[in-house]
C-alpha cells in the first residue's frame, strides 16, 4: 500500500501576523522603521517603505536595507521561537522592486532554549549611547557574537591603531554632514517633535551631554535628557560589519546579520551601539574599506561593551503601532 505523501503543516495566518508585529522591535537608522509587512494566509511579505528613507543621508538606501534586514531576521526569530521552521526568500522581483523578502513557515521544529532566549532578547534589546563600563567584552562572548553573523556578513574587530583612525574618520564624517543643510534638516526632523507617531528619536534616548568615548557618535544637533556618567568607554571593542558586495541584497543580509549579532549580544549581557556616520559619507566609507585591507565592503561600525552596572538602562525608543506596519491581506 502506498503511504499518502505527508502534507507539510503551515503556520496559521495569525502566527505569521504576530511575527511581523514582533519585528517592530527591530533597530533602524534614526528609528525610521522603513518597512511594511503584508501578512497573507500562507506568507509574509516584507516591503521597503521609501517614504521613511533618509533621502539626504542615505540616498542609495544602504541603511534602509540594513534596517529592513534587521526586521526580517526579527520575524524569523519570532517564528522559530514558536516552533516553526521559517525561511525567507529574498530573490528580487523586477516588477515589485520594493518587495524585499517573502517569509514562509511550513514545518514544525522543536523550540530550542537558544531560540527562546533570542526571542526574549527582542523586547529587552535597546540602543545605549552612553559610555560602557571599564569591563571589556570577554573573548568567548566576542567569538559567539562573531559566529552569529556567519553566512550573512562578517565582523572584524579593529586594532587600537585602527580605532584611532576610525575616530578621526567619525569626526571628519560628522563635519561633512553638519555642513550639509539637507542632512541637517533631515536629522532635525527625525530628532524633533515633527517626527510623531512612534518614529524618530525622543529626547529621553539622546545623551544629555557628549559622552566620553574614543569614537564619537554622530552629532545629533541637540542634547537629549539621558543622564551620562563620567566614565570613558576605553574598554569598548569596535568592529566592522562587512561583506563581499556593496549592493542592496548584501545590505539586506547585513541587516539580518546585525539583528543576529545584537540579539546574541543581548543574551550575553553585551551592549551594542551601531555607528553609521562614517558609512554615510563616501570618503570615510572608502577609508573603512582600506581598514579592511580589501577583504570586503564595510556596512556598519559596531561598538561592543558591557553597560555600566551603576546606570539603569535607557528608555525604549517608541515604535509605530502594529496597524501602521502590518497589513492583513486575504490572498
Ligand atoms: C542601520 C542602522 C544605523 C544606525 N546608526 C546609528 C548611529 O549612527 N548612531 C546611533 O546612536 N544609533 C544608530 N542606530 C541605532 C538606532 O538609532 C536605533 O536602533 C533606533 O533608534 C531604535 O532604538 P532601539 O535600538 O533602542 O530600539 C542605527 C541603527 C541601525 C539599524
Amino acid at each position: 500500500m502506498v503511504e499518502p505523501a505527508s502534507v507539510p503543516e503551515r503556520a496559521p495566518a495569525a502566527v505569521l501576523a504576530r511575527a511581523a508585529v514582533a519585528a517592530g522591535y527591530a533597530p533602524s537608522v534614526h528609528n525610521t522603521q522603513p518597512w511594511r509587512w503584508s501578512a497573507h494566509p500562507d506568507r509574509l511579505e516584507l516591503h521597503a517603505e521609501r517614504d521613511r528613507q533618509l533621502s539626504a543621508a542615505d540616498p542609495q538606501g544602504r541603511l534602509l536595507m540594513i534596517s529592513c534586514g534587521a526586521a526580517l531576521d526579527h520575524a524569523l526569530v519570532a517564528l522559530r521561537a514558536q516552533g516553526w521552521a521559517a525561511e525567507a526568500d529574498t530573490g528580487s522581483d523586477p516588477d515589485r522592486p520594493d518587495l524585499l523578502a517573502t517569509v514562509t513557515a511550513s514545518n514544525r521544529t522543536p523550540v530550542t532554549p537558544g531560540a527562546k532566549r533570542l526571542f526574549e532578547a527582542l523586547a529587552t534589546r535597546r540602543t545605549d549611547r552612553r559610555p560602557v563600563s571599564e569591563q571589556p567584552v570577554g573573548a568567548p562572548a566576542l567569538a559567539t557574537i562573531q559566529r552569529a553573523v556567519t553566512g550573512r556578513a562578517r565582523l572584524q574587530p579593529l586594532t587600537r591603531e585602527q580605532v584611532l583612525e576610525l575616530a578621526a574618520a567619525a569626526d571628519a564624517a560628522s563635519t561633512v554632514e553638519s555642513a550639509d543643510p539637507a542632512i541637517r534638516a533631515e536629522l532635525a526632523y527625525w530628532t524633533g517633535r515633527s517626527a510623531r507617531g512612534g518614529v524618530g528619536l525622543t529626547a529621553g534616548v539622546l545623551p544629555g551631554r557628549a559622552p566620553r568615548t574614543t569614537v564619537p557618535d554622530r552629532d545629533f544637533g541637540r542634547a537629549g535628557t539621558l543622564v551620562v556618567g563620567s566614565g570613558h568607554d576605553r574598554a569598548a571593542t569596535y568592529l566592522l560589519l562587512y561583506g563581499d558586495d556593496d549592493e542592496p541584497a548584501s545590505w539586506l543580509r547585513a541587516g539580518e546579520a546585525l539583528s543576529a549579532a545584537w540579539l546574541t549580544a543581548e543574551t550575553l549581557g553585551v551592549s551594542v551601539l551601531p555607528l553609521s556616520v562614517t558609512i554615510e559619507v563616501a570618503g570615510t566609507r572608502q577609508l573603512l574599506r582600506r581598514l579592511l585591507s580589501g577583504l570586503g565592503h564595510p556596512y556598519l561600525v559596531l561598538r561592543l561593551g558591557i553597560a555600566d552596572p551603576d546606570q539603569p538602562g535607557p528608555p525604549h525608543t517608541p515604535r509605530i503601532s502594529p496597524a501602521g506596519l502590518v497589513e492583513i491581506a486575504t490572498l
